[in-house]
């Protein structure tokens, strides 16, 4: 199915309890999310990452727009697969059930670049 960006929009709002994103957002509960599409994993500075988290972007894990809606399917199934490691620990709860606004939110983040 195709994406839209817009309903992406609409979306974020379930995420921005924790993240922010665009020009000068600051870091949360979770970091900041502008130019998340193409970055390494557990990347932002100043931000204090779970172990999991940390691991996968030591193992060269990139936020490209397919691991992006597998992570938000079930952030800790995520990262226990990626590692291969049942107890991986993942400090993101939240889960995007709806794989349509998944592929939509994702959408929404990709037009966000730091420059
Ligand atoms: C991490 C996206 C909702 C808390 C992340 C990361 C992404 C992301 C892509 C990894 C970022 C990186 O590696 O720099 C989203 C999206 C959401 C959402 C698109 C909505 C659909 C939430 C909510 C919370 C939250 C509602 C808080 C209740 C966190 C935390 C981390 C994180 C604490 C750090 C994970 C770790 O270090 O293991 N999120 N998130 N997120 N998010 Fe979310």
């Amino acid at each position: 199915a195709s994406q839209d960006a817009q309903n992406g929009e609409v979306i974020f709002k379930k995420c921005s309890a924790c993240h922010a994103v665009g020009d000068g957002a600051k870091n949360k509960t979770g970091p900041v999310l502008t130019g998340v599409v193409g970055r390494a994993a557990g990347s932002v500075d100043g931000y204090k990452y779970g172990s999991g988290m940390q691991q996968a972007g030591a193992n060269g894990l990139i936020w490209d727009e397919a691991h992006l809606t597998a992570y938000l399917e079930d952030p800790r199934a995520f990262l226990r697969a990626y590692l291969d490691d049942p107890k991986a620990k993942a400090k993101m709860t939240f889960k995007l059930k709806d794989s349509q606004d998944r592929r939509d939110v994702v959408a929404y983040l990709a037009g966000f670049s730091t420059h």
